[in-house]
């Protein structure tokens, strides 16, 4: 992968005379951190020192949301501490964010469990967020929300607040729907173990919903930003050719479905393993004895969005920052970004994911998981019974 993405071209050629113990120093540090380059490690001192020095003199007071706290910067974003409220109705300017990525948290849900009580008081809670979305959002821009669904406690059923949270934005505040995207797991472990594995009576549980939203029906996007490798059989089809004829189903494939476009549109299944329990991120909370934040997604969700519907140089927000993956994400693509988190020992581990090469987290992999049609293995319907009473008793 090339040097970062800088919107000024680097012209200027300095020359520094250093001892050669400095230098080999110098170079080590260098390439323990994570640097392609010794100028790549100066110009991060640089950036650091100066940040360092701003956080000094910017606290910025808000009278009704409290105090914002950049908590560190870097070239093209910010880390604040405080609540993204204050962000959203006060610091940024109206219609100033180009995308507004993030995955809110959800653990008020499991506090209630009767009717829909605890979809309606999530609602509630989210409301302000929706009004701060409204305000910085811009025309052309997108709202994308990762919500991890719930179950009720007590009971194999499922809360509905994802779902009456994305019909409020929608009727209540003129978001529109632009497609929901399903974010499979395929290393989530089968959970609610009550239900799935005692009594049998439901199966695992394996996705996020994914509210892709905007302000009017045509926000900015392309799929030739995030297409596919072919399958075996389509490169195939492509190599010999294909014969132009109406399909069993009536579809009229032309010939120019033999076109190579570069790859193929994907679905709006992500299938992203969420496995990383080792990693740079890690290694620096642990050497500093910081907690992991627990419900961190994996740096391809923010990537697959930010390549899809932003530019480098647009401005991407994440108001439920967390370990601030998606400031590293937009950094590694030369995005400007910003992202807000409440909690002051979530921001010292997001720190660290800047302490090294962030063009890490945007490396290109290739990972194929495969997933089996239902019903494929055979089974004697008299020797396995329906659990009766649907799993009311164990
Ligand atoms: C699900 S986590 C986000 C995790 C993040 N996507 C990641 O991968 O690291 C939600 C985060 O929102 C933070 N949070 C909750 N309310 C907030 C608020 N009003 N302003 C800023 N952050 C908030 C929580 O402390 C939590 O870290």
């Amino acid at each position: 992968m090339g040097r970062p993405l800088v919107l000024e071209p680097r012209e200027k050629i300095t020359s520094l005379r250093l001892t050669s113990c400095e230098r080999n120093e110098m170079d080590a540090r260098a390439e323990a951190l994570g640097f392609k380059s010794l100028s790549d490690y100066l110009r991060h001192l640089h950036k650091a020192a100066v940040a360092t020095e701003k956080n000094k003199e910017t606290n910025i007071e808000l009278e009704k949301y409290g105090t914002l706290i950049e908590s560190h910067s870097t070239a093209l974003g910010k880390i604040y501490q405080g609540n993204s409220l204050a962000y959203m109705h006060s610091h940024a300017g109206q219609n100033s964010v180009d995308l507004i990525l993030t995955s809110p948290p959800f653990g008020l849900v499991r506090k209630k469990s009767y009717g829909n009580e605890d979809a309606d008081a999530y609602c509630d809670w989210f409301r302000p967020f929706a009004e701060g979305f409204k305000r910085v959002l811009k025309d052309d821009g997108s709202l994308v929300i990762d919500v991890g669904g719930a179950w009720k406690s007590g009971t194999p059923t499922r809360s509905l607040y994802h779902f009456k949270l994305l019909i409020m934005l929608c009727e209540e505040y003129g978001f529109h729907l632009a497609q929901e995207h399903y974010w499979w797991n395929p290393s989530k472990l089968p959970s609610p173990a009550e239900w799935v594995n005692v009594r049998r009576v439901r199966v695992k549980d394996a996705i996020n919903c994914v509210w892709w939203l905007s302000k009017t029906p045509f926000p900015r996007a392309n799929n030739k930003r995030i297409l596919s490798p072919y399958s075996d059989s389509m490169r195939t089809l492509l190599k010999n050719g294909y014969k132009a004829k109406m399909r069993p189903s009536g579809h009229d494939i032309s010939s120019n479905f033999s076109v190579d476009n570069g790859g193929s549109v994907p679905p709006n299944l992500l299938a992203i393993a969420n496995t990383e329990s080792n990693g740079a991120y890690q290694d620096y909370c642990r050497e500093n004895n910081i907690e992991i934040h627990p419900a961190r997604f994996p740096a391809l969700l923010p990537e697959y969005f930010i390549r899809f519907l932003t530019n480098p140089g647009d401005m991407v927000l994440d108001p439920f920052g967390g370990s601030c993956i998606t400031g590293m994400v937009a950094e590694a693509l030369a995005r400007k970004w910003a992202c807000v988190e409440l909690s002051s020992e979530y921001i010292r581990g997001g720190i660290g994911r800047f302490q090294g090469n962030v063009e890490e987290a945007v490396r290109g992999r290739q990972a194929v998981y495969s997933i089996n049609t239902p019903c494929s293995l055979p089974v004697n319907e008299e020797v396995v019974p329906l659990v009766a009473d649907g799993g009311a008793a164990r």
